[in-house]
């Protein structure tokens, strides 16, 4: 008898490959890890990137992000520890603290900045960008801010805990719902032992950081803050994550759009001639 009434998962997906992804500076000069770009973005359709910053030292991400634009796609950010305040050109203003989460959608265009709110201590976190559909590249633009204490939490076996940002977990509905891409994103908190099985559907794409800890899927290890794809195995019906030590897990699955993806810098549209109308309209000051 299951007591736990939790989620069960026959066949779990497998680890394809590992990317240990790319130390470089962006913005005004933070340091940061990019796991995904794009030479991933087949792959891992809907996702565009994602970068993982986290350094005790201010010096590494005191420049922040300035004013930049982006176009047709949605930015998620995900704080770890620390606080970075966000400003835009509509002059919507928002503050993120540790344990929070932006949503964005950049729609037709957003200009803003993203600048750290602390000169010392710890400053940790994911950017992941998740793709529009071509219908939708030139929405209206929208974001929005939740707090650590308003992300939704789902209890699973043995201690384990999802933070649910996107998608559902346990029956726990996530903090953003959205229609094209059906995004899952998890903060996994496993404590040693414990083990989370999260059902994927058949054919959306996925992968997994290990970013504290120690833990596996199945038998194969995850490589700290490395990004693992997981496979496509149309007979595995989920993903089953067990922690050797207490271990944090992010854990990112979507359906693919299967679209052209064409990017350039802050713009990802599917031709040539629109990222040429937006880099015109940014420079004609049409933008956001
Ligand atoms: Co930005």
């Amino acid at each position: 008898m299951d007591m736990c009434n939790t989620t069960e998962v026959k066949h779990s997906r497998h680890i394809e490959r590992q990317y240990q992804g790319e130390a470089t500076h962006d913005g005004a000069g933070v340091r940061l890890t990019r796991l995904l770009s794009q030479g991933l973005q087949r792959r891992l359709d809907p996702f565009l990137m994602l970068d993982f910053f986290g350094s005790e030292d201010a010096a590494d991400y005191l420049a922040g992000f300035p004013d930049h634009p982006h176009r047709g796609f949605e930015t998620i950010t995900y704080m770890l520890e620390g606080r970075m305040r966000h400003r835009d050109n509509a002059g919507h203003e928002g503050l993120l603290a540790t344990g929070g989460m932006q949503w964005m959608v950049a729609g037709r265009g957003v200009v803003h900045s993203e600048m750290p709110e602390q000169e010392a201590g710890r400053m940790a976190g994911f950017q992941l960008w998740l793709n529009l559909p071509a219908r939708d590249k030139m929405t209206s633009p929208w974001y929005r801010d939740f707090a650590a204490a308003d992300l939704p939490c789902a209890n699973g076996a043995g201690g384990a805990r999802a933070i649910v940002l996107a998608g559902i977990a346990e029956g726990v509905a996530g903090a953003v719902q959205r229609d094209a891409t059906e995004p899952l994103i998890l903060d996994l908190q496993l404590p040693a032992g414990a083990s989370w099985s999260q059902p994927l559907p058949p054919g959306h794409h996925a992968f997994a950081v290990l970013y504290a800890g120690q833990a596996a899927v199945g038998e194969q290890a995850l490589t700290l803050e490395a990004l693992a794809v997981l496979d496509d195995d149309p007979a595995a019906d989920g993903v089953i994550v067990s922690a050797r030590e207490e271990a944090r897990v992010f854990l990112v699955a979507g359906r693919p759009l299967r679209e052209p993806i064409v990017q350039y810098g802050p713009f990802v549209m599917n031709t040539r001639e629109e990222i040429a109308a937006a880099v015109q309209d940014l420079r004609e000051g049409r933008f956001g």
